[in-house]
């Protein structure tokens, strides 16, 4: 018995530094490493010089030693904060507490593996940390259970990080169905601070993720930090105040009760966190993840293809699949230069409404006798891709698959089958489950020309119980990912989109397997633009699924003009999601031209960086292009009525103090007039002639680019060309 637990051992400093950020742990050999600092970059060599504990004073009315926040704090030996770990052994080995560590450099000064040690509860945790030139952190930690019976698991962090005192608010994402990215602002205080989804998926509701700030910063200024834990199933986050006034930000899985039981020998991997801290605001730290996502997209051959148009069917027939009307639909889409085109839900057996069908993935002979490939064919040979839509995690009781195995869906003993949508989640964690759906997938994705997937995913998981009665949402997620690799391993050419009712499947985990998202089910543009606006912080524009949809929209009976419907999706990975057959010739023409806009702009946008920024008034704007860059595209959208005389000007200032700009007006084919100005004046007169008006770039960055009278929901973009 020792009555001491302060380290004997000398400090080192182990110190990882990125472009505009480093990291400080103190490490002693006999105990868990100490984190120091998460940061602006420090200069190379600096250090804290003096151990944490040399430096501060003991409180009055406390433990004999103090116990800093360690890089994996435990629980029951002095730490009294929120744990990384949780665990016990039947009751017993509840302490936990990394009393060693070994150091592993695995790069110098970027990355390094913790391997911590406690012997008393016999458990190992080896913690990977890196910190690339983008300064992006990515954190993961693996636990292995040493001792010689199981261990139940209740909580293990992926990563602990420490904030700083400065900071005082944090940025998250809450919403629902329909409203995805619905932006949720708290001041951060002595009261932990905590999120979690229960649902078996990223959700809608809460966003695994958030974007911390310190007071002062704005989208282009100011320190800020952000956290995403890359992970598709239930989660949970937390910011606890400690007494140094500083916070300690984990996040990790949220684990049912008894889900995971470490068997003597066994190891467990949380997901990745990705994090990053930015000195420039909002802007700053989205073009560190979206560096990060853009090196992590597992694109074909290693590079991304020009995004091909979309058209999908969804909602201009829904389940009304008629082989003529879609055959027509597909010559109208090519005519209007449509690239893709996706048949969404409805094709297969017994599917002509929500209640019926969801497992039998073959085509329904009533609506397809001779299957897909005559549509398949047909679309091809008209110049597009073609890409079926699957929700292959569901069934409905009410399908063939569910009548021959109705033990495959996710149940418990004793509790209700609850439906969602008329549907039930398949354990796909069963091999037989998940070997059927790639063999359904597999053959038609063989026979037909299939270049793309939208895999959809659209309930929530609940009764989640396994066939051995455990829980199942740890597993599920495991198992979709592996379903959907093996499909592009074997389909190496293939493209999956993420879809769950919309966007409630959006994370970077689910993006090492997939390629674009659906952000929304609402494709209102008025609603869309705060969606897309939020989504931006952590996504780039071209994994953005962003569709041209109807007026009035579907999902909420407003609507927009096609020019601002068109100015809204021009940002993203561009669809057009109406029955095109039917729209009069103006509509028509205008469509035709937004498509020819995004295609013209589309290799520009979807390689820049993007900056937002509000001009007020109920103004909003973008610039994609690259820091000292010749070309840059603005993109402002007034989403509301003018309560101003005069329209304040939007101060760019990423631009380049000593260089001179060359500005047009950029506008699609066939756009009305009334959509661009409502009152001229000779300098939007003049940015409208081929020679444009040329600008000092300190005026735009101090001053700003001056912006239209307009009418509310109207667009207005501008070419900015270095001289
Ligand atoms: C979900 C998707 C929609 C559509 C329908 C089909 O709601 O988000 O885009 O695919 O399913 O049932």
């Amino acid at each position: 018995m020792t009555y001491t637990a302060l380290p004997a051992s000398p400090a080192e400093f182990l110190v990882l530094h990125g472009r505009d950020s480093s990291l400080v742990i103190e490490h002693h050999a006999d105990e868990g490493p100490l984190w120091r600092y998460w940061g602006p970059r420090l200069a190379d060599g600096a250090t804290p010089g003096l151990a944490l504990r040399d430096s501060r004073p003991l409180p009055s009315f406390m433990l004999d030693h103090d116990q800093p926040l360690t890089v994996m704090p435990g629980f029951g030996v002095g730490w009294f904060g929120q744990s990384a770990l949780l665990a016990h052994r039947g009751g017993r080995d509840f302490s936990l507490a990394f009393q060693r560590a070994e150091v592993q450099w695995q790069t110098p000064g970027r990355a390094l593996a913790l391997l911590l040690h406690d012997d008393t509860a016999r458990l190992q945790a080896r913690l990977t940390l890196s910190l690339d030139a983008h300064d992006v952190l990515r954190v993961q930690t693996t636990l292995t259970n040493l001792g010689d019976t199981a261990l139940e698991l209740q909580w293990l962090a992926a990563a602990t990080l420490p904030l700083p005192a400065e900071v005082s608010a944090v940025r998250s994402f809450a919403g629902q169905h329909n409203h995805e990215f619905l932006l949720q602002v708290d001041a951060l205080s002595r009261s932990t601070w905590r999120r979690e989804s229960r649902r078996g998926r990223t959700s809608h509701d809460n966003w695994p993720g958030a974007v911390v700030t310190t007071p002062g910063a704005t989208e282009h200024q100011g320190l800020v930090f952000g956290a995403h834990l890359a992970w598709s199933g239930n989660h949970q986050q937390s910011i606890e105040w400690l007494h140094d006034g500083s916070y300690q930000w984990q996040l990790g899985e949220w684990l049912a009760p008894g889900e995971v039981l470490l068997a003597p020998g066994a190891a467990i991997s949380t997901p990745e966190v990705v994090a990053s801290l930015s000195t420039a605001g909002l802007n700053g730290l989205a073009a560190n993840f979206h560096a990060e996502l853009r090196r992590r997209l597992p694109w074909a051959g290693g590079r991304m293809t020009p995004r091909p148009v979309h058209l999908n069917t969804w909602e201009g027939l829904y389940f009304d699949h008629q082989l003529p009307d879609l055959m027509a639909l597909a010559d109208a889409a090519a005519e209007v230069g449509v690239e893709r085109f996706v048949l969404d839900d409805g094709w297969f057996l017994g599917r002509h409404h929500d209640r019926a069908g969801l497992g039998d993935w073959w085509a329904d002979p009533g609506k397809y006798p001779d299957g897909l490939a005559p549509l398949a064919r047909h679309v091809v040979a008209r110049g597009m891709q073609f890409g079926l839509w699957f929700e292959p995690e569901m069934v409905n009781p009410d399908s063939e698959l569910h009548r021959a195995h109705p033990d495959w869906a996710l149940q418990l003993d004793g509790r209700p089958m609850l439906t969602a949508r008329h549907q039930l989640v398949l354990d796909i964690s069963r091999p037989e489950v998940s070997q059927y759906l790639f063999d359904k997938m597999d053959a038609l994705l063989s026979a037909l020309p299939i270049s793309y997937i939208k895999w959809d995913h659209n309930r929530d998981l609940a009764a989640a119980g396994l066939a051995d009665g455990r829980p199942g949402w740890h597993v599920q997620v495991g198992a979709a990912y592996a379903l959907m690799q093996r499909l592009l391993d074997r389909h190496p050419a293939l493209e999956i989109e993420s879809c769950s009712g919309g966007g409630g499947r959006i994370d970077f985990g689910v993006l090492r397997h997939t390629h674009r998202v659906w952000t929304s089910d609402c494709i209102d543009a008025g609603s869309r633009v705060s969606i897309q606006r939020h989504f931006l912080q952590f996504f780039p524009p071209e994994v953005m699924g962003a569709h041209i949809g109807t007026a009035p929209a579907h999902s909420t009976g407003r609507s927009q003009a096609m020019a601002y419907r068109g100015a809204v999706a021009l940002s993203g990975h561009l669809g057009v999601e109406l029955d095109v057959r039917h729209l009069d010739a103006d509509t028509r023409r205008q469509l035709c031209g937004w498509i020819a806009l995004y295609k013209q702009w589309r290799d520009h946008i979807h390689a820049s960086r993007t900056w937002l920024g509000e001009a007020g008034d109920h103004v909003v704007w973008q610039l994609h292009g690259q820091p000292g860059g010749d070309d840059f595209l603005f993109i402002s959208l007034r989403t509301a009525p003018s309560g101003h005389r005069y329209q304040r000007t939007a101060r760019l200032p990423m631009l380049e103090a000593g260089a001179r700009y060359r500005l047009r007006v950029v506008t699609p084919d066939g756009l009305p007039e009334s959509q661009l100005y409502c009152g001229s004046a000779p300098f939007f007169d003049a940015l409208r002639t081929p020679e444009g008006v040329e600008m000092d770039g300190d005026w735009l960055r101090q001053g700003g680019l001056p912006l239209p009278r307009s009418l509310a929901e109207t667009g207005f973009i501008v070419h900015l060309h270095k001289c």
